[in-house]
């Protein structure tokens, strides 16, 4: 995204042609910068070649899955939907990792009838359920066993998964006893040790610490263990000059550890991959006057992206034509939701504001449609992609009629 001649574009289109064509509010994503993620992220971790594994979570849009599993993806996977959404883009069933604490009968069954790479169990209940179900076909099944490797991810505290009093995965003693059990099932083969401890982390030093955890443990169990998967949580630069997460270092350290151990490394980027591709383009539907500061009030609310009311997340705000007269009244820019915590930011020193003019939030590609609802009965939003001056539709804005 950037100004051209005080327009902002996304690619080689102005937001005000897509908003005036398309309506608000509207996702956008960025095919070139889809492209450039997926590429970056590899190149990081080139020495070692990982498989890749995109946390569909983020972002079910199938369009954008397509595009991902063209360029080698495939895609870890959280529940029934987003497997069957997996496998309806192409991703090819030996890429797909399905993480998750509560995976029901269904969801497991289906997985093994789909021959995915792993399921990546988190409990021994669960354990024994692959093992009945798989005993019931006949079928060895390919699993791994989450590790909850208590190491603090330095990132908000609702979105940490790997400290001892988080639901995910299993304690040191838990796992060596769960090893010990699959090494003597008939209908289980032990493949990989996974972990994801959080996300949006931007600290190296917690995955450092990570994979000092899987070491320690790996020492401990006398089990190969084919593939060593990493997670996701990678995180990105929300605000410019926001401290950015070393990659080399962390790519670095995963090399150390594989000196010792001879393992395929998988990850599972969600945030990383997709997350700065999108935009919201919203429109300003009234300014009230309030005391010392203006409500910009949106079109867009918290059911369409619903991270500031979730974690007090901040996305960053651009209007679409840059006029360059600045306010002098603090902006606050809410939605049109019955609940206080439908605010997206306050923001001093933004450019002078206008009825119908429209603005834009940035980075939501990732947890942004795939977390919205139709609170106050309000249908999603349309989502385009942009490549190079062609829009297309990958999802249509929902109609008031598809639930009336
Ligand atoms: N693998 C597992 C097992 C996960 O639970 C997650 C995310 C990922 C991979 C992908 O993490 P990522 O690379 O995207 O950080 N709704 C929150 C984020 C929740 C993340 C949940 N798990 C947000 O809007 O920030």
């Amino acid at each position: 995204m950037r100004y051209i001649n005080k327009k902002l574009t996304i690619e080689n289109i102005s937001v005000e042609n897509i908003a005036k064509k398309y309506g608000t509010p509207t996702y956008c994503y960025s095919y070139d910068r889809l492209k450039e993620n997926i590429n970056n992220f590899k190149k990081n971790f080139k020495s070692f070649s990982p498989l890749i594994c995109f946390a569909i979570k983020s972002n079910t849009n199938t369009n954008l899955i397509r595009v991902i599993k063209k360029f080698g993806l495939g895609a870890d996977v959280v529940s029934m939907g987003e497997l069957m959404m997996a496998v309806k883009a192409g991703i090819n069933p030996k890429k797909i990792v399905f993480s998750g604490v509560g995976k029901t009968f269904e969801e497991i069954n289906y997985a093994i009838n789909k021959n995915i790479l792993l399921i990546n169990a988190e409990s021994e209940s669960e354990i024994k359920q692959i093992e009945k179900i798989a005993k019931s076909k006949n079928k060895r099944v390919q699993i791994g066993i989450r590790l909850n490797p208590n190491t603090d991810a330095k990132t908000l505290s609702q979105i940490s998964t790997g400290k001892k009093e988080n639901k995910f995965g299993v304690n040191n003693k838990t796992f060596i006893k769960l090893v010990n059990f699959c090494k003597r099932s008939k209908n289980i083969y032990l493949k990989c040790l996974s972990v994801h401890i959080g996300s949006q982390i931007l600290d190296f030093k917690p995955y450092e610490k990570m994979l000092k955890e899987i070491s320690k443990i790996l020492e401990k169990v006398d089990h190969k263990f084919e593939f060593i998967d990493l997670g996701g949580g990678m995180g990105i630069s929300y605000d410019t000059g926001q401290k950015k997460l070393n990659y080399n270092k962390y790519s670095k350290a995963i090399k150390k550890f594989l000196k010792n151990y001879k393992s395929k490394i998988i990850f599972e980027p969600g945030r990383s991959i997709i997350g700065n591709t999108g935009t919201l383009i919203c429109k300003i539907t009234y300014i009230k006057k309030n005391g010392k500061k203006d409500f910009i009030i949106l079109d867009a609310a918290m059911n369409d992206l619903m991270r500031p009311a979730l974690y007090g997340a901040v996305h960053k705000i651009l209007p679409s034509i840059k006029s360059g007269k600045i306010s002098k009244r603090p902006y606050e820019f809410v939605g049109p939701i019955c609940e206080s915590t439908d605010k997206f930011t306050t923001l001093n020193n933004f450019q002078e504001l206008k009825e119908k003019d429209f603005i834009v939030m940035c980075d939501v590609g990732a947890y942004g449609m795939s977390l919205s609802s139709n609170y106050n009965l309000r249908p999603k939003p349309v989502e385009l992609l942009i490549k190079g001056s062609k829009i297309k539709i990958i999802k249509k804005r929902q109609k008031l009629k598809d639930f009336i």
